[in-house]
């Protein structure tokens, strides 16, 4: 349900980490928060923000059934967005890359991170909104509040970047697919994708992100969402009067 009808956005969905930050018993995507696993609250995100066409889901190999299972059984499988599951890599750069191959159709791709499972629809649609004006890869970023420095190896501080200057960076990232799939076909490991489009040259342009946004690294972060999520149920609950 894009703007312009030539334009095709699909929505690739890292979710094949193993979580070993989070510690739980399952890959991380699969952890439920308030309920339902981070992957599913990733997908309805994305189908609730209106601007995606299509979504790819890299799961581990052997969840691929269980992905496919969940995702049914969702009253989003009801929505007209086709949601496929593909079998992820060892690094998070592999399984972009196994997403990128199963989305041939796309003119543009958003990268979004299953473990980031409480992003608001808002920021999804912001990063969409930037590539119709014309950028070629988008990210969201929050100014950062720690000072950050740069240590060496015997611990000693070498820098302290001005902190003004700097974003901490989220997901959903947005590319133009031609120049995604030109950057990813360097080879290079990245900690993000923008990070690929940036070593061929490319500029990355920044909207402002959310903090809801957060990614679920380790288990102070499952706390937060699961206490996040239940206080939006209970604020979406009808006051009870009389
Ligand atoms: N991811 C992936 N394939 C990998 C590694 C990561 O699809 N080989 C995904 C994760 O599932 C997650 C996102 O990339 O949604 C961000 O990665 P991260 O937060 O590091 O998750 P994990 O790799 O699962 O966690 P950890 O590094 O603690 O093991
Ligand atoms: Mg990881």
């Amino acid at each position: 349900m894009t703007l312009d009808s030539t334009r095709r956005v699909v929505a690739l969905v890292p979710a094949a980490g193993r979580g070993v930050r989070l510690g739980a018993s399952a890959p991380k995507a699969f952890v439920p928060v308030g309920g339902s696993p981070m992957l599913v609250h990733a997908v309805d995100g994305l189908i609730a923000s209106g601007v995606v066409d299509r979504i790819v889901i890299m799961a581990p190999i052997e969840m691929i059934d269980a992905a496919r299972e969940l995702l049914a059984a969702r009253a989003h499988a009801a929505s007209s967005i086709p949601v496929d599951v593909v079998a992820g890599g060892a690094e998070r750069t592999d399984s972009v890359r196994a997403g990128l191959a199963a989305a041939a159709d796309a003119t543009h791709i958003l990268v979004h991170d299953a473990a980031r499972a409480l992003t608001p629809p808002s920021l999804i649609a912001r990063v969409v909104d930037a590539l119709s004006t014309g950028h070629r890869a988008v990210v969201p970023g929050l100014p950062v509040a720690d000072t950050i420095k740069a240590v060496d190896a015997a611990g000693d501080v070498t820098g302290t970047p001005d902190r003004s200057e700097l974003r901490a960076i989220q997901t959903p990232q947005g590319f133009d697919a031609a120049l995604l799939r030109e950057a990813y076909a360097l080879g290079l490991p990245a900690t993000d994708d923008a990070g690929l489009v940036e070593a061929i040259g490319a500029s990355v342009h920044v909207v402002p992100g959310d903090a809801m946004a957060f990614k679920i690294t380790g288990p102070l972060d499952l706390r937060l969402a699961n206490t996040l999520v239940a206080d939006m149920t209970v604020g979406s609950t009808p006051a009870v009067t009389g």
